[in-house]
């Protein structure tokens, strides 16, 4: 199945994205995540990304769009795959119609976690996430047992630079303005299916799967 997640900063895209690869068994494909990762390891993209990453700006389509196309090509795609963090505009939608036609296929279900943007900043500015792995954290939602080691790999756990109140405000008007038309699009196209993101991150997961059907 190809599925889009998608949401406001802080929705739970990430956290949900987690447990999706885990039962569907297909490849995640998070465009923050490339982007911190090409930041970590200093490669020239990521140090192009950084400028605009850790402003909360949007990277400009030109490199987003393609990472995501160099990505998409490196997997035969025979499950499908699960995109996070993109499209982010409409642009960026217009840019992956054309890539999955080329490749001779189509977004089955896009998923839009919604949660009202009164709870998003607790989410955020509470989020760590582990230097080594990447595992999602909430100092009050999802502690570590350990404060400030990764349960998973015992990674130092760091708090994002764009989950700053500042930068959490640049990235919630930026959603409402470039990303929430990409949602109606999809609306539009019928495949859009709403979640409700307030739940515990578990019963959001019952809700996805619900959704999704059974696993493979
Ligand atoms: P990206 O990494 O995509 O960030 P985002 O969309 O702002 O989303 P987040 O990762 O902040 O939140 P999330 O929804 O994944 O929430 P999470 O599961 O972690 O993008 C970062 C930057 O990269 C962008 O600002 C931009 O610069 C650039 N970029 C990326 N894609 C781009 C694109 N296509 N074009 C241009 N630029 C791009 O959860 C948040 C917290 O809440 C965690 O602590 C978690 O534990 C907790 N939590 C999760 N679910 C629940 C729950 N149900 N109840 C309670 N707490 C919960
Ligand atoms: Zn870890």
């Amino acid at each position: 199945m190809n599925i889009i997640i998608m949401g406001p900063p802080g929705a739970g895209k990430g956290t949900q994205s987690a447990k999706i690869i885990e039962e569907y068994k297909i490849p995640h494909i998070s465009t923050g995540d490339m982007f911190r990762a090409a930041m970590k390891d200093k490669t020239p993209m990521g140090i192009e990304a950084q400028k605009y990453v850790d402003q909360g700006e949007l990277v400009p389509d030109s490199v987003t769009n393609e990472i995501v196309r160099e990505r998409l090509a490196q997997y035969d795609c025979e499950n499908g795959f699960l995109l996070d963090g993109f499209p982010r505009n409409p642009d960026q939608a217009a840019a992956l119609d054309v890539m999955l036609a080329e490749k001779g296929r189509k977004i089955d279900v896009v998923l839009n976690i919604d949660v009202p943007t009164d709870l998003l900043t607790e989410r955020l500015t509470g989020r760590r996430v582990c230097r080594n792995c990447g595992a999602t954290y909430h100092i009050v939602y999802n502690p570590p047992k350990v404060d400030g080691v990764c349960d998973v790999c015992g990674g130092e756990l760091y708090q994002r630079s764009d989950d700053t109140e500042e930068k959490i405000t640049t990235r919630l008007s930026l959603y409402f303005a470039e990303t929430k038309p990409v949602i109606d699009y999809y609306q539009k196209n019928g495949i859009l299916r709403t979640v409700d993101g307030t739940l515990g991150m578990e019963h959001v997961y019952e809700a996805i799967q619900s959704i999704l059907g059974g696993g493979n």
